[in-house]
């Protein structure tokens, strides 16, 4: 309930104009962004991976309404990439991209233009020697991210998806995508959405969630198992262990800021353990949906506020 309420919410322009005020150094900003520019994240990076944990990078914006912000966007990835590589670091850092931060969500031509976007951006990757991860946000954009994919994996057959365990749909998508090559991340999924597509209740989520890592592990691809869920890890290395898998085959996800001890205790373990890392100065609907899954965080957001 406070999760749905907390997501619709967020739209109220008066209640954002007084969170974008806080600082991204406030505690609860910093808590899940790496920081604004590139070199802090690069610098994030550098620490997480020096730490034996792999990383995926999101450059924050999802409200692109204009060709130059789509394009500014595409142009902080292709520095990213320049800069990952320079550092190093792209044996471990990959990169993870919403469609709509590059232009789908533009009147005309919108997917057209995404897809030219996330093309130039898989270039780079593949230059420097990594990947692309397509983020899933709300239902509305399924198909055509999964359109997206497809055409991207022609060329960049390495480029990843995300699924998104609360859709009702997501069981028949991890089959479609379970195919020798393919990389999915599977979530629970953040946004808020109506029962006609979405398993509403936290108990049918998870259910499905197994359901769909089943499949996954059952399959020829590399599962990205993308949860912090205490009750869902153990699920997926059993049913690692019953496919014979190997540790390399597949790999645990979390997102910056949240169990940091239980990545560094899993990566120990031997497991690939990647950590999602956001940056860039549009945070705010990205800290929303953080908050919106854990109430608890929402105290130690008011006192960021406070402290102001
Ligand atoms: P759940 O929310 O049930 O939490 C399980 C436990 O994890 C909690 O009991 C708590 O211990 C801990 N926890 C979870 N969230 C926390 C928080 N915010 N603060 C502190 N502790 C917390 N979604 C989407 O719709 N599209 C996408 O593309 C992605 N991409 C993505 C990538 C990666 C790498 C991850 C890990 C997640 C996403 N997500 C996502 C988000 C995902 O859908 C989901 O909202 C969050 O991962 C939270 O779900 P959990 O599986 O952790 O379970």
């Amino acid at each position: 309930m406070l999760r749905r309420a907390l997501l619709g919410l967020s739209r109220s322009d008066k209640i954002k104009n007084l969170v974008v005020r806080l600082p991204v150094t406030s505690g609860v900003v910093a808590r899940f962004v790496a920081g604004e520019t590139v070199e802090d994240v690069v610098s994030a990076t550098r620490r997480l991976v020096g730490a034996g944990l792999a990383v995926t990078i999101d450059h924050l914006g999802e409200d692109t309404l204009d060709r130059t912000q789509a394009e500014r966007v595409t142009a902080a990835y292709l520095e990213l990439l320049s800069r990952l590589d320079e550092s190093a670091l792209t044996r471990s850092a990959e990169v993870s991209l919403k469609l709509s931060a590059v232009g789908r969500a533009l009147s005309q031509d919108g997917e057209k233009i995404a897809l030219d976007n996330a093309r130039r951006i898989c270039q780079a990757a593949d230059a420097a020697k990594t990947t692309v991860t397509l983020d899933m946000e709300d239902h509305t954009t399924t198909d055509s991210t999964l359109a997206v994919l497809s055409e991207l994996r022609a060329d960049f057959p390495d480029t990843g998806a995300v699924l998104q365990a609360y859709l009702h749909r997501t069981e028949a998508d991890c089959r479609d995508l379970s195919g020798a090559g393919s990389r999915v991340r599977l979530c629970k999924g953040a946004y808020k959405e109506p029962e006609s597509v979405a398993f509403q209740e936290p108990a049918e989520v998870d259910k499905s969630y197994v359901r769909c890592l089943k499949v996954l592990m059952a399959g020829r691809g590399y599962p990205m198992v993308a949860t912090h869920d205490p009750r869902l890890i153990p699920i997926a290395q059993d049913l690692a262990r019953r496919n014979r898998r190997m540790l390399d085959s597949w790999e645990l996800q979390m997102l910056y800021g949240i169990r940091p001890t239980e990545q560094q205790r899993l990566a120990t373990q031997g497991h690939t353990v990647r950590v999602y890392v956001p940056y860039g100065t549009d945070w705010y609907g990205y800290l929303v949906r953080r908050l919106a899954e854990r109430p608890a965080n929402l105290t130690f957001f008011a006192r960021s506020l406070l402290s102001k």
